[in-house]
């Protein structure tokens, strides 16, 4: 039976039984804080169980195959993956759910027949694991089912008690293990859950309680029923090999694997470990990326990243030293792609994403391996056998290498690590990691808030108007020149979500505050000003506490500016999605007055095509004029539309929707204009790579836009008339100025070059010959250093024995030596040429040196070339005569 009957057959069971099919949620959960990765099939029906929302199907019954990636949290198996032939990162969970509808007889029952009946495994390959404190289960496995007694096992809450995550819905289990006979354990005693004789193929969960984050249990509003069996371990079952990596659904990686790398999967423990992290990595890698994670430095990007590194530093144990994971994602395609087609779709982005990380980590992964021979070498040197935990982190910290992989490579080698030291690191650089997420910058010491007058504050008035009437609630200090207020209500923009603070100005009769910056200091909304005169500010408070009634008013066009930029960055993410594609990611923002900034996630350069394109496209929406839109709403409500919300950000339950008719919607906190005709132009002014897979681009709307353009015309206008060329001739007559400039240097290079020679013929008849070596000390007039240096270089070839010391006055007017002395001449008569021109560049004003052979020096000063010289000329004769 394939892979894909066995999908079948199980869907179709549960909706013979009443059970509405439900489409595989996403492995990127977008609104679930708790969970990096979809974990299990129940996840989707959290707010269901939980009693959130009603259960939308009749009978309220479900079933699904759902994609789930266990690599952090609760459910980790990455380090597991590899060692044996049944855990996975990437797997998929058939399971089955009862809302508060049937509940333990039905689910087992089933359960029971499905396998028995529909998959004809023999019952006596089945056993049962229940809880402790279940009777009721271990009743109908007896009793109705007619388990032996002696197959029905009772285990604690370690084994048989489900639970989502820290928090969240749980409850007690009942499991089917499946026997792989006495040849994988001899023990006549042996049990599921404790013997690898036993796999367990199906958890049916009673879903009863949620866990608060005290560790205490509620009753949830129904009893529930939530199973997952494991599809790859039913499929190995089905397939007749307790190794789900022998099944059809991993033979296209392995077999491409052993095409790549000429191993077999067979061969050896080693390279069997190699090949199924390998097959078992791409999955979770493809299916990731394909519902829009991408590798990188935190969170889930940074799991993504390890498991991508985990697989590369394997692929080195089959000698692989090229990238190769990037080469599976084709023979996993055609073998899932039918299935779920978001992998067909999104097949380019996972390959280019997955090969240019590759190739990046290449490099660190090389340097890694060659760090651990060393230390393993040192530790073997030392007579000793364990590597420390402080050499395990830092390959671990520093070039990606799992842990796992440490210790298999140390094990090669005969050696062990020290894991109780590499936990205590790694607890460090947890707590580290803690400490960070949550440390509040002060950046100074500030003074304590003065209360001014009684009542509520910072009541948001940003959306309804410019200006308002108010009162002073705080007064606080910040330097001689600066104080901060805090007023009832404001319409000033406190700096969040990319988007800049307002400015503008608090006043009334008595006194003037230009208000240059607004921020959030927890719920409040901070108003930082600048008094309006000097010597104002000292006696600023008893002022504002004689009077505290004022008018805010926010900088009119200023704040306009700022909404057109906002609107256009909107406008900016919706274009860049329909032309770069869906997996693009907003990862930053900045919105100001003069310009936009947005950082966003893509795995290559756009085209200058591509960015013509996408400016094109948002000049159309601002040339078609489009209404600008906001609303109040839920999460789920806008979601459904179709809304973008921001990847990790924590939304409240009603949120704002910021919709530019039908073309763009986004959950957004920010002021915007009302439609976007108002933003005149908009034009992209720079586009680069920001690293870890993020690009930004910086671009302006409105009349900053035009005096952009118009500043580049007029530069544009100045290139014309400085070529004596039209718009058409511009750039032929660069290249034209260009090939013309190449031939002067070339034909400057001959002069110089026969120049140069005839130098150097000419200071070799008038060199000094003392015995069999020549001394050639002389002023030479060049035009260039290189000049000088071809000359020396001239008289080198011809000068087996001697020394050659040329000083020139080079065209800036500075004074260059260049020395080089025979290796005869070095030995014999301890003549350096660095020591040489030191001497003489401190005479002419400068300094130099260099090696014994060959040395260059500069200095400042012309007019003491000669006496140079002539002191070099003294110390290098006396050095040869005596
Ligand atoms: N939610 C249960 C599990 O993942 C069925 O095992």
């Amino acid at each position: 039976m394939n892979s894909e009957q066995v999908r079948k057959i199980f869907l179709e069971y549960f909706t013979k039984l009443g059970h509405t099919v439900v489409q595989s949620s996403p492995v990127v959960p977008l609104d679930d804080p708790t969970l990096l990765f979809t974990n299990a099939g129940m996840n989707q029906f959290k707010d269901i169980f939980v009693g959130k929302i009603a259960c939308p199907y009749e009978p309220p019954r479900a079933a699904s195959t759902q994609k789930c990636i266990r690599v952090s949290g609760k459910h980790n198996d990455l380090e597991e993956v590899g060692k044996d032939e049944y855990h996975h990162t990437f797997f998929e969970m058939l399971g089955n759910w009862s809302f508060g509808d049937y509940f333990k007889q039905e689910a087992i029952q089933w359960a029971w027949e499905l396998l028995t009946e529909q998959y004809k495994i023999p019952p006596e390959k089945l056993w049962a694991a229940v809880h402790y404190d279940d009777k009721e289960s271990a009743q109908i496995w007896k009793n109705i089912i007619g388990l032996d007694e002696r197959k029905i096992v009772r285990c604690g809450d370690e084994d048989n008690f489900w639970e989502m995550a820290e928090t969240g819905p749980c409850g007690p289990t009942t499991e089917i293990h499946y026997d792989w006979g006495e040849k994988f354990d001899p023990d006549q005693s042996a049990l599921p859950n404790s013997s690898p004789r036993f796999v367990e193929v199906w958890n049916i969960v009673f879903m009863q309680y949620f866990r608060n984050p005290d560790g205490s249990l509620d009753p949830l509003p129904a009893k529930n029923v939530d199973t997952g069996m494991g599809f790859e371990r039913l499929v190995a079952i089905l397939q007749g090999t307790r190794d789900d990596y022998s099944t059809d659904l991993f033979a296209p990686m392995i077999d491409t694997i052993a095409e790549i790398s000429g191993h077999r999967y067979d061969e050896n423990d080693r390279i069997r470990m190699a090949f199924r992290v390998l097959a078992d990595h791409i999955r979770a890698l493809a299916f990731a990326i394909a519902d829009g994670a991408l590798p990188g430095n935190t969170g889930r990007g940074y799991v993504l990243r390890r498991i991508l590194r985990r697989a590369a530093r394997f692929s080195r144990i089959l000698d692989i030293h090229k990238p190769i994971v990037w080469k599976l994602v084709s023979p996993l395609i055609d073998k899932m792609g039918p299935i779920y087609p978001e992998l067909l779709e999104k097949a380019p982005v996972i390959t280019h994403i997955i090969k240019s990380e590759e190739e990046r980590f290449g490099k660190t992964l090389d340097y890694g391996i060659e760090l651990f021979e060393e230390i393993a070498d040192r530790v073997i040197s030392a007579g000793e056998n364990e590597i420390s935990g402080e050499d395990a982190f830092k390959l671990y910290d520093t070039y990606g290498f799992p842990l796992d992989l440490t210790r298999l490579m140390a094990s090669e080698r005969g050696l062990t690590v020290n894991m109780d030291e590499f936990e205590g690191l790694m607890e460090q650089q947890r707590q580290r990691a803690r400490s960070t997420g949550t440390f509040s910058v002060e950046h100074q010491k500030k003074q304590d808030w003065i209360k001014i007058t009684d009542g509520e504050d910072s009541y948001n008035l940003c959306y309804e108007t410019e200006s308002t009437e108010a009162e002073i609630r705080l007064f606080r200090r910040l330097s001689d020149d600066k104080i901060e207020i805090v007023l009832s209500q404001t319409p000033f923009y406190a700096e969040s979500g990319g988007q800049i603070g307002d400015t503008g100005k608090i006043y009334n009769k008595f006194y003037n505050l230009n208000v240059i910056d607004t921020r959030y200091e927890g719920e409040h909304i901070v108003h930082i000003c600048a008094a309006d005169n000097a010597g104002q500010s000292m006696n600023i408070l008893e002022n504002i506490r004689a009077h505290p009634q004022v008018k805010a008013e926010i900088e009119h066009q200023r704040r306009d500016a700022i909404r057109k930029n906002h609107t256009a960055t909107h406008l900016l993410h919706r274009a860049l999605r329909s032309v770069l594609g869906t997996h693009i990611r907003q990862a930053g923002s900045m919105v100001a007055h003069d310009r936009l900034r947005f950082d966003y996630t893509h795995y290559e350069t756009p085209t200058i095509d591509q960015l013509e394109k996408i400016e094109r496209i948002v000049n159309e929406v601002i040339q078609n004029n489009l209404p600008v839109s906001t609303q109040i709403t839920s999460y789920q409500d806008a979601i459904d539309e179709g809304a973008i919300a921001l990847f990790g950000e924590k939304y409240g339950s009603k949120v704002r929707m910021v919709k530019i008719n039908d073309f763009s919607k986004e959950l957004c906190g920010g002021t915007h204009i009302d439609s976007t005709g108002k933003l005149g132009l908009f034009l992209i002014t720079d586009e680069q790579n920001i690293g870890s897979g993020m690009r930004r681009i910086e671009a302006i709307t409105g009349l900053t836009a035009v005096h952009y353009a118009q500043s580049i015309r007029r530069k544009w206008s100045e290139i014309k008339r400085k070529l004596s060329a039209t718009e058409d001739e511009v750039l032929d007559r660069l290249d034209k100025l260009f090939d013309e400039l190449s031939d002067i240097r070339k034909k400057q290079e001959k002069l110089s070059d026969a120049r140069a020679e005839t130098t150097a013929e000419n200071l070799l008849e008038s060199a000094l010959q003392i015995e069999q070596s020549k001394v050639i000390i002389s002023k030479v007039t060049v035009r260039s250093r290189d000049e000088l240096l071809k000359i020396v270089s001239d008289l080198e070839k011809n000068v087996s024995s001697g020394v050659i010391l040329l000083g020139a006055v080079l065209q800036d007017g500075k004074v260059a030596f260049v020395c080089s002395v025979t290796e005869d001449m070095i030995n014999s008569n301890n003549i350096k040429a660095g020591e040489i021109v030191r001497q003489v560049a401190t005479v002419a004003g400068g300094s130099g040196g260099g090696r014994p052979d060959f040395a260059q020096a500069g200095g400042n000063n012309p007019k003491k070339l000669d006496s140079a010289l002539k002191l070099a000329e003294k110390i290098i004769l006396h050095k040869i005569r005596n």
